[in-house]
């Protein structure tokens, strides 16, 4: 009697576990159409996602990464299969250095912009849309231009990305600070246009944009306008967990170097490097991996090693070590090149311009608007009033010319 007793509820006790199991395997089969109902209908179109990860084009199951639905049905049918693939994936807000890594291994990652982005992909750029906040911009200027350079790029295109420009100077200034508050960084480097300290202050804006969490890392001078949406619509075109070196080379021909970092020197390397003067930028996925080389203090060194100027550094250390080819782009422009060669209806749709400065002043873009070469001889802010004609300063436009 006992042990036939202790048998059944033995059973019994086997029985409910058995059932517990099979709740269990059923709660998920049930659960996709009870949620049909909150999804959002999928949309052609981007919208900007918020920042943070709860953004509205993102949908969460419980415990599982954001999956966005703006790859369109098919994203929408495979996330309720639970079968998310790797690519289908969107962490929103995790840039840490991981990131790169994982996405790197999809096949979007892998490809190359502007190419192929067929079936399910189609969507995926749009998801993840790249923001003026993703950018960590750096202009690199000295004690002595902060009045004739700087006060111009405030009063232009800085004054519309103020929170994401940083000023690398080397000296302090407290009406500059006044101004421009934290994203004023001194970098502590001599005053001297010697390749030592260019290649201090590079070294520093590397630092800062590693601790920024930043997507971009573009450098500028302080005698270039950054047209804004065209450098947006330019990095768009590519992710951030990519290795992309986008810039103007300076020369025709890629520089040649001895070899002393991996090497002895007594082989030479070949690079492209993009000349600093026109602007360039990195993808945070590449400049993580030149870490070794640029961080902390080591850029400097690599440098004297191979005793070159910061943008030849930069260049070496992505060309010829980690052997990542530079994207040549004509969209940057420094004062070195014939700026009012130009084609004028060109010249928004540029990424960087420049001005001749005192050697050369009449190297400036060929742009008519609404001040004269006297009032506006570096054109910086009649580019300006052409892309922001609500800026207070700004020449009413006439109504007559409006059309
Ligand atoms: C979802 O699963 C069903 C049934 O298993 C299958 O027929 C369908 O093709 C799957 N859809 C996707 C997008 O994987
Ligand atoms: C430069 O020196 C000042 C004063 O010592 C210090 O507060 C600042 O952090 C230094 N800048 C950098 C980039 O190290």
């Amino acid at each position: 009697m006992h042990i036939a007793s202790v048998g059944v509820s033995k059973l019994c006790f086997l029985c409910s576990l058995a059932f517990c199991g099979l709740l269990l395997l059923l709660i998920p089969a049930f659960q996709p159409p009870s949620r049909l109902g909150d999804l959002p209908q999928p949309r052609p179109h981007a919208r900007p996602a918020r920042a943070g990860g709860g953004s509205a084009n993102t949908l969460r199951r419980p415990g599982a990464p954001a999956v966005s639905v703006h790859a369109g049905e098919t994203a929408l049918a495979t996330w309720l299969n639970g079968s998310t693939t790797e690519t289908e994936v969107t962490r929103s807000g995790d840039q840490g250095p991981g990131r790169g890594t994982d996405s790197r291994k999809s096949p979007e990652g892998g490809a190359l912009p502007g190419g192929g982005k067929g079936g399910g992909l189609a969507g995926s750029r749009s998801r993840d849309p790249l923001e003026l906040k993703d950018i960590f911009i750096a202009v690199k200027t000295t004690r002595k231009y902060h009045k004739s350079r700087l006060e111009l790029l405030f009063q232009t295109w800085v004054s519309r990305a103020k929170e994401q420009t940083y000023i690398f100077t080397d000296g302090e200034d407290k009406e500059l600070r006044r101004k421009a508050g934290a994203n004023i960084i001194n970098t502590n480097c001599s005053a001297a246009h010697t390749r030592q300290a260019l290649c201090c202050k590079m070294s520093v804006e590397y630092d800062k944009f590693i601790e920024s969490q930043k997507k971009w890392f573009c450098h500028m001078d302080d005698d270039n306008y950054v047209i804004l949406p065209s450098l947006l619509r330019l990095l768009a075109s590519y992710h951030h967990s990519q290795d992309v070196y986008l810039g103007r080379p300076s020369l025709d021909h890629p520089i040649e170097a001895a070899e002393r970092v991996k090497s002895d020197g007594s082989v030479s390397v070949k690079f492209w490097f993009a000349t600093g003067g026109a602007g360039f930028c990195i993808s945070r996925g590449l400049a993580l991996k030149m870490s070794p080389w640029a961080s902390l203090g080591n850029f400097i060194s690599t440098a004297e090693k191979i005793r070159l100027p910061d943008d030849c550094t930069i260049g070496y250390i992505i060309e010829a070590l980690l052997e990542v080819a530079l994207t040549h782009t004509h969209l940057f422009h420094s004062h070195l090149e014939s700026l009012q060669k130009l084609p004028t209806d060109t010249v928004l749709e540029q990424v960087t311009l420049s001005y001749g400065g005192f050697e050369n002043r009449r190297n400036v873009v060929s742009i008519g608007g609404g001040f004269s070469l006297v009032e506006d001889p570096s054109r910086f802010k009649t580019v300006h009033c052409l892309l922001y004609p609500d800026t207070d300063w700004c020449p009413r436009v006439n109504p007559r010319q409006k059309n």
